[in-house]
């Protein structure tokens, strides 16, 4: 069974009341997706949305493939609205997601008052729905693969339930390093350190946050923890440590790269850059994905560097995400801001330096891809990037600028060009770097990047946590 508070698809409810379903985004389900389309299992989600809950409420305990829909088998929770609100977005998105990647403006934030209690309440509720369907749905002594700092309480609830079932979760994020996770109120921290020592193992994207969550657990619970054999011993128990980085699977991105929805989006790009060298870049509208700072750069490149007027476009997609969080939207408006005025220093009446684009297109990304100089990717912190993955198996002369504190670093550093990102001006130095990089040499870093990128695909990455769970 795998657990997710996203699923594989999500609905959107017209005025009259129809239903259509689309395919859910993001890094987790991207990789899962792969995954459970070919595997025996259940898979449990959350209803995220007005849409989710009619459908989940229109089938027969949730189960939408029992509906008729085309998911495999998929149950998706119907919790209540305001539960689901204060755990997603009041703790999850703005609480556990920012102490992970390090969000906090610590002056003000964060603030934990007796709001926040209600909003752990609801946290807490939620994990236990979740503990519940899958002790129901669970099969003797079935492996339940648990996912994401969504559900950082289930494994220890489940346990209790279920004492028969094996039970991992996996972080798709980076985890804080112990001076930072303690800025949690000390109870909260205690049970969320606690709620993944549940689990028999527990599966991190790299070395670093894998080593960020034992250096935890050892100085906030006085856990035992073996970094060798990598395990970590609390009360009774005793919970293995997994580093599993994740990869793409190369044959079906470039399939799919190939499809005639792809090629039209291609000639639509090549017409608007024309013979330009291109600077791509493709995030959700994350706070943590550093847009801003990346725009900032390529102006002071374009600064710096006067004869690249004309010569160069930066196309970036920035796609709508957690619109709910003011937080969100106000970063949104940065990043649009950001783009004016770039376009009011620099464009003339034949140039267009900087090319936003904030609607989401799957295929019209793949080509951009495809025809990408360089790839810009510098977020302030990811516990992976499958983007930075993604960029060199479609394009095989593009040169990566890739941030030091991107899981992807570990496997993808050697063969690109790292930047701190906090450093505006050594990312502007980044990327003249990466556009007069030699041709050679780039093919080189390109061919080396794309086997690291496809060394771990999701069927790898998933069949090796079954394994260590086995
Ligand atoms: C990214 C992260 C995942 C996370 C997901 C949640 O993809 O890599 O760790 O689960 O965001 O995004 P959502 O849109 O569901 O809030």
């Amino acid at each position: 069974m795998i657990a997710s508070n996203r699923g594989p698809v999500s609905f959107t409810l017209s005025e009259d009341g129809a239903l259509t379903m689309r395919r859910g985004g993001g890094g987790l389900v991207s990789g899962l997706s792969e995954v459970a389309r070919d595997a025996e299992l259940l898979w449990v989600c959350a209803a995220l949305s007005d849409g989710d809950r009619s459908a989940a409420r229109l089938a027969p305990g949730g189960r939408l493939d029992e509906a008729g829909y085309d998911t495999g088998p998929l149950r998706m929770l119907d919790i209540a609205p305001a539960v689901f609100h204060r755990a997603y977005n009041a703790v999850a998105n703005s609480t556990l997601w920012f102490v992970s990647h390090l969000l906090y403006n610590t002056p003000f934030t964060p603030h934990f008052d007796g709001r926040f209690q209600r909003e752990w309440e609801s946290y807490q509720d939620y994990n236990g729905a979740f503990a519940l369907a899958l002790a129901e749905d669970a099969g003797h002594e079935a492996r339940v693969m648990i996912q994401d700092y969504h559900l950082s309480l289930a494994p220890a609830m489940l346990r209790v339930e279920r004492p028969d079932l094996r039970i991992a979760h996996f972080s798709h994020t980076p985890w804080a390093p112990p001076d930072y996770f303690s800025v949690l109120p000390d109870e909260v921290g205690v049970e969320i350190l606690e709620g993944l020592l549940g689990a028999d193992h527990a599966g991190f994207l790299t070395a670093r946050w894998a080593d960020a969550f034992m250096d935890c657990c050892e100085t906030i619970l006085g856990a035992r923890v073996d970094r060798a054999s990598r395990t970590v011993a609390y009360q009774d128990r005793t919970t293995r440590i997994g580093v599993h980085a994740l990869g793409v699977d190369g044959p079906a991105l470039r399939a799919r790269a190939a499809e005639p929805d792809v090629e039209s989006h291609l000639q639509v790009i090549k017409e608007q850059v024309g013979d330009r060298r291109l600077i791509v870049r493709i995030d959700r509208t994350e706070l943590s994905k550093n847009i801003v700072r990346g725009m900032a750069a390529y102006r002071e490149f374009l600064a710096e560097h006067p004869e690249w007027h004309g010569k160069v476009v930066h196309l970036a997609f920035a796609y709508p995400s957690r619109h709910d969080l003011p937080e969100y939207r106000e970063y949104t408006a940065a990043v649009q801001r950001c783009a004016k005025e770039i376009e009011d220093e620099y464009a003339t009446d034949d140039w267009d330096p900087l090319i936003l684009n904030m609607n989401d297109d799957y295929p019209r990304s793949l080509a951009a891809y495809r025809l990408a100089d360089v790839l810009l990717v510098n977020p302030i912190r990811d516990g992976m990037n499958l983007v930075a993955k993604e960029g060199p198996i479609l394009s095989p002369r593009c040169a990566l600028v890739l941030s030091r504190e991107a899981g992807a670093a570990a496997e993808l550093g050697a063969d690109a060009l790292l930047v701190n990102p906090f450093d505006v001006s050594g990312t502007a130095t980044a990327l003249h770097d990466a556009l007069v990089m030699p041709e050679q040499e780039r093919m080189t870093r390109a061919t080396r990047l794309r086997a690291a990128a496809t060394a771990l695909p999701p069927q790898r990455w998933f069949a090796d946590q079954l394994h260590a769970l086995a």
